[in-house]
């Protein structure tokens, strides 16, 4: 799924593409952070990648989301709480359905117990 943009009012070249004036541009938001010249093996989610910390789920420039410390200090929160509760997890599935919107948000993600730490 796509946005339609027209480019106007002049020509422009991003990433080495010519664009002209009047051209419909598909913008690919659930393209961001999945471009493989930037973030190697994209699909996979690999937090230590060095590349990751430039990730765009926070916008760029003077968009970047306002709220980003707020969401990351509750992220933070609820992974550790989680950890602490349950222990070590991982994928209990080889699948993930994801919605078919713009944002590709994932449908479920079921997760089982690794080991027997935790409460
Ligand atoms: C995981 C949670 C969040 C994500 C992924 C997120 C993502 C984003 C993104 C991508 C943008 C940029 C949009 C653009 O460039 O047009 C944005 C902007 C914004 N976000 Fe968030 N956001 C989150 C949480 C929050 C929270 C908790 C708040 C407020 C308490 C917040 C307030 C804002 C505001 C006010 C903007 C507009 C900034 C501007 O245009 O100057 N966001 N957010």
């Amino acid at each position: 799924m796509a946005d339609a943009r027209l480019c106007e009012p002049d020509d422009v070249t991003i990433a080495g593409k010519a664009i002209r004036a009047g051209d419909h541009v598909a913008i690919v938001l659930r393209a961001a952070n999945r471009d493989p010249a930037r973030f190697e093996d994209p699909d996979r989610f690999l937090i230590s990648r060095e590349a990751t910390k430039h990730h765009l789920g926070f916008g760029t420039g003077i968009h970047l989301c306002l709220g980003n410390g707020l969401a990351r200090l509750e992220m933070n929160i609820a992974i550790e709480r989680l950890a602490k509760r349950l222990g070590d997890i991982g994928l209990a599935t080889s699948r993930l359905d994801r919605h078919h919107t713009q944002l590709a948000s994932l449908k479920s993600l079921p997760v089982r117990k690794l080991s027997k730490r935790g409460a």
